[in-house]
């Protein structure tokens, strides 16, 4: 479906006036001091998250011509359109339906294939976390990209609810340190391998599985087809590496949106067929409240036109994610390939190049450990970079075997980490004045230097933007329902973009240009290569 380009609708003109005469000079403090209502205003609920963005840099007319926008785009077809299954990823002349592998039986297109495959991996989950009888005590999932990013995510997410007596592994680099460590813990008698890999033609995955076998002959291992399970859309090459037990999906799940299929193989192994399909039921009900809520209070729609109305306006070029809780550590990394894969692109869905910014740099780390690092730059940096807080209520280590005594310190300390996180979003918002900290106490600071000169050190310009995501508590549901939400912003803001965030052809060039290479590493041929490429072939060789 062809849709109007953003930068060409009448919306897109008044966000531009609306920016220039409110947008630019917008302050957060002083929007606060004139609408009592601010915070209720700009709190969107949806299935098992509450957003507060109230301390973003927009109001009630940024937030009306951003729908209009989405409107003139044609975003509600857009989202109806990739919902029914029609081939919105164009270039691949596929269909974009993960939300079909979290729908309720007979709810979505190919529903009989995805249950049959669903009730089957569940089983087998089941069947692995039966230690007594399968004698399993370490499950290695290889794979990488989208084929490891979210099973590795969301696995220590939901460690409080994992099986105890199995040790989950990730491996997914090409380079041999990654693999080696894992493999010395191991013993080939109670192991089992995943391969995972949507098209099993993936360099990195394909040599991680020959070494796993390698390791396994070597060292006893005799029962190949108990010990590797393939996960894939291939299982004709499954079978050629002699991976004969296979799970699969369909060339409508797109790597970086295939947690919810048999790539989640690892999670349901960790939280058992309930816990999964209570991860799925989470992204179902945010699937719902996408496809149904209207534009001003669905959650991944408002969330993705602020991307655009920052990206685009405000010329913002990165973001950055804090989730306070660290089972979601690895979340970010998660998101780095769900945004930037999705939306990092330069031409849009019809091929013509854009005049407009589009993805932005996604990154962080856990609070508080990022406050300890780069938090000093968002702080006192000279961009701005609006951060994604994710507070969780409750905790969950009151679900861990510890004594009563360790567990009660463990609330406190979950109640100091809530209070950092809110005092960063505080302080990134209220800022300081010079004048404020030439009166202020500040004991480790120099005695001898200028006080004003001290004093802007240690001002803080604030007025830094900032939204806060609240789960109640982290769980199968609600992890589900957070993922499914950064899925539908990451499709929002590209189908205002116009983009096809279902392809991924940047990531091409670099394999064809690497297998040109490889033979060069045994031969020292350097005819043809630039010079760079031929000196740091030289250096590297042998
Ligand atoms: O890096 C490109 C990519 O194709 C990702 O989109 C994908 O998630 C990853 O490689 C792994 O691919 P596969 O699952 O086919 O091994």
């Amino acid at each position: 479906m062809s849709m109007p380009r953003c930068d060409q609708t009448i919306a897109w003109t008044a966000l531009q006036g609306h920016f220039e005469a409110h947008g630019r000079g917008f302050d957060l403090r002083e929007a606060f001091a004139r609408d009592a209502g601010r915070f209720d205003a700009f709190g969107v609920s949806a299935p098992e998250v509450y957003a507060d963005l109230s301390k973003n840099r927009w109001d009630d007319t940024t937030r009306r011509l951003l729908v209009e926008l989405a409107e003139e785009c044609g975003l509600p077809a857009h989202r109806d359109a990739m919902l029914r299954g029609d081939p919105i990823n164009t270039t691949e002349g596929r269909a974009v339906l993960h939300t079909a592998l979290r729908a309720p039986r007979g709810t979505a297109p190919f529903s009989d294939d995805v249950h049959e495959v669903l009730d089957r991996l569940l089983a087998y989950a089941e069947e692995v976390r039966a230690v007594d009888r399968s004698g399993f005590t370490d499950v290695v999932n290889i794979g990488i990209g989208g084929s490891d990013l979210g099973p590795q995510m969301a696995v220590p997410a939901l460690q409080a609810y994992s099986h105890p007596g199995l040790k989950l592994h990730f491996v997914s680099n090409v380079d041999g340190h990654d693999i080696a460590p894992v493999l010395q813990q191991l013993n080939p008698a109670t192991t089992l391998f995943i391969i995972a890999s949507k098209t099993f033609t993936t360099q990195e995955t394909m040599a991680n599985a020959q070494a796993a076998l390698a390791w396994f002959k070597a060292t006893g291992g005799t029962d190949i087809a108990r010990h590797f399970v393939g996960v894939t859309t291939n299982i004709a090459a499954a079978a050629q590496l002699g991976i004969h037990q296979t799970f699969g999906f369909w060339d409508w799940v797109g790597g970086r949106y295939s947690l919810w299929s048999a790539i989640g193989l690892p999670l349901a192994i960790a939280i058992g067929a309930e816990g999964f399909r209570e991860f799925l039921a989470g992204a179902h009900a945010m699937d719902q409240h996408f496809a149904q809520a209207p534009l001003e209070s669905n959650l991944p729609v408002q969330l993705g036109l602020l991307d655009v109305w920052y990206r685009n306006f405000h010329g913002f070029s990165s973001r950055s994610v804090a989730p306070y809780h660290q089972g979601l550590k690895r979340f970010p990394a998660y998101l780095q390939q769900l945004e930037m894969e999705s939306n990092g692109k330069c031409v849009d869905a019809e091929g013509r190049r854009f005049a407009y910014a589009t993805s932005p740099v996604v990154w962080g780390e856990p609070g508080t450990n990022g406050q300890h690092a780069y938090f000093q730059m968002l702080h006192q940096g000279t961009d701005v970079i609006p951060v994604e807080f994710i507070a969780v209520k409750t905790t969950s280590h009151d679900r861990s075997p510890l004594p009563d005594t360790v567990r009660a310190g463990l609330a406190d300390q979950h109640v100091k980490l809530l209070a950092n996180c809110l005092a960063q979003s505080q302080a990134l918002m209220l800022g300081k004045t010079a004048a404020d900290a030439l009166n202020e106490k500040a004991p480790t600071a120099s005695a001898t230097l200028d006080r004003q000169v001290l004093a802007n050190h240690r001002s803080f310009p604030g007025n830094r933007p900032s939204s806060t995501l609240v789960l109640e508590a982290l769980t199968p549901r609600s992890l589900g329902a957070l993922i499914a939400l950064y899925e539908h912003r990451v499709f929002v803001s590209g189908a205002i973009w116009g983009i096809n965030s279902f392809d991924q052809w940047g990531v091409e060039l670099g394999k064809a240009l690497c297998s040109q290479l490889l033979p060069r590493f045994a031969t020292g041929e350097a005819e043809g290569l630039d010079a760079s490429t031929a000196g740091l072939l030289a250096r590297l060789r042998g």
